[in-house]
C-alpha cells in the first residue's frame, strides 16, 4: 500500500478537480459532502493519521492540515462567485441599473376637483358671497318642503332620493339631493341682506356612467336683499362665469323650471372648445349648459318667515364636476373617484 501521503496528495488533488469542474452550487456542496463531510474522502483519511507511526505523523500532519484548508478555502471561493453570479443574473433580468439614481419621492397635490372648487369660491368670494354650510343628513323638510316641493312633486321620488333609516319617532332623514337645503337653514338664522355660497356634496340614487355619480359637488349661491333682480342675477353669473371660463365667454339665459324659483332659467356658456361655432363636445349647439337658477320664489320667503313684498333674492346651484369636466377636458366623471394617480397627478 502507498504510503499515506501519496493518497492525501492524490485524493486532495482529485478533490480540487472536481471541485473546480462542479457546475453549480448543489453540485458544489455534493463535493463538500464527498470530499469533506462525515464520511468524505479527506476526513477518512485524516481519521487514519493518529494510527501512523509518530515520525511520520509529525513530519505529515502540518502539512495535511494546511493542505485540507487549502480545500475548504476552494470550496467558499467557488461557493461566492456562484452566489455572485446568481445575484447578478437577477440584476440583469430585472433590468434593475442600480448605478441609476433613486427616482424622485411623488409629491402630493391638490385633487383636480378640489382645484375646480377652490378657483369657483375664490371667484364668488370675490363678488361678495361668503360661505355656509349644511348638513349632508337632512330632513325631508329643508331638502324639499320648505323649498316648496310638495310631497307629489316627482323630484321627491325613490328612485332620486337616498332615504336613512331612523329610529321610530324621530323626524325622517334623507342624504340631500342638493345644496339648497343650506338657503333655507341660512335664512332661517339670519337677516337680510344674505349673500352665501354653499360647496358641498349632493347624493342622487341614480345609475352611475360617465356623466353621472351618485355622489358629487354642487355650489349653491343665495343672494336676498331688497329690490333684486334678474338683472342683478345675470350680471353676477355673467360676471362669474366669465372669469372663469374667459372675458370671451358668452351666456344664455333658457327658461326652465325649479320648485323654490320663480322665474327659473337654465344658464348655458358659449362652448368653451369652439367658441360657439359648434363641434362634437356642444354637440353642435355652440352652448354648453352650465347651470340652474332663478329669483327666489314667495312660498320659499314664506317658509322663512321672510315677507316677500318686502324681500327679493336670487339663488343658483351648479354641478362642481360637470364644470371641473369642461375646463380641465375630462369625459368620465368617474375619473375622479377612482384615485388613479397617473390622472390625479396631471393637475395641481
Ligand atoms: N337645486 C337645483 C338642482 O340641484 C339647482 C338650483 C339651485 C336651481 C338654485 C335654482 C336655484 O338641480
Amino acid at each position: 500500500m502507498a504510503d499515506w501521503i501519496e493518497r492525501w496528495k492524490e485524493t486532495s488533488s482529485a478533490a480540487e478537480r472536481s471541485i473546480a469542474a462542479a457546475g453549480d452550487l448543489d453540485a458544489l456542496e455534493k463535493e463538500r459532502v464527498a470530499w469533506l463531510g462525515r464520511s468524505g474522502k479527506l476526513n477518512l483519511l485524516m481519521k487514519e493519521l493518529p494510527a501512523l507511526p509518530e515520525d511520520r505523523r509529525r513530519a505529515w500532519g502540518g502539512p495535511a492540515n494546511q493542505d485540507k484548508n487549502r480545500i475548504v478555502g476552494l470550496l467558499e471561493e467557488r461557493k461566492e462567485s456562484f452566489e455572485r453570479a446568481a445575484l447578478e443574473g437577477a440584476l440583469t433580468k430585472a433590468e434593475i441599473d442600480p448605478t441609476l439614481p433613486p427616482p424622485p419621492p411623488s409629491r402630493g397635490r391638490l385633487h383636480p376637483l378640489t382645484l375646480a372648487l377652490d378657483e369657483m369660491i375664490s371667484i364668488l368670494a370675490r363678488l361678495g358671497f361668503s360661505w355656509a354650510e349644511g348638513p349632508n343628513a337632512e330632513t325631508e323638510y329643508y331638502n324639499f318642503e320648505a323649498l316648496n316641493i310638495p310631497a307629489e312633486h316627482p323630484a321627491r321620488d325613490t328612485q332620486d332620493t337616498f332615504f336613512l333609516k331612523t329610529r321610530e319617532g324621530s323626524p325622517g332623514l334623507l342624504m340631500r339631493t342638493h345644496t339648497s337645503p343650506v338657503q333655507i337653514r341660512r335664512m332661517e338664522s339670519a337677516r337680510p341682506p344674505i349673500r352665501i355660497i354653499a360647496p358641498g356634496r349632493v347624493f342622487r340614487h341614480e345609475a352611475v356612467d360617465a356623466s353621472h355619480s351618485a355622489v358629487f359637488h354642487q355650489i349653491e349661491g343665495l343672494y336676498v336683499d331688497k329690490n333684486v333682480s334678474m338683472a342683478d342675477l345675470k350680471g353676477t353669473l355673467d360676471t362669474f362665469l366669465q372669469c372663469l371660463f374667459g372675458s370671451q365667454t358668452k351666456t344664455r339665459f333658457r327658461p326652465s323650471n325649479f320648485p323654490f324659483t320663480e322665474p327659473s332659467a337654465e344658464v348655458d356658456i358659449s362652448c368653451i372648445l369652439c367658441g360657439g361655432s359648434g363641434c362634437a363636445a356642444c354637440k353642435r349647439s355652440g352652448w354648453m349648459e352650465i347651470l340652474g337658477c332663478g329669483l327666489v320664489h314667495p312660498n320659499v320667503f314664506k317658509a322663512v318667515d321672510y315677507n316677500p313684498e318686502l324681500w327679493s333674492g336670487f339663488a343658483f346651484g351648479l354641478g362642481v364636476e360637470r364644470i371641473a369636466m369642461l375646463k380641465l377636458g375630462v369625459t368620465d366623471i368617474r375619473m375622479f373617484y377612482e384615485n388613479d394617480v397617473r390622472f390625479l397627478e396631471q393637475w395641481g
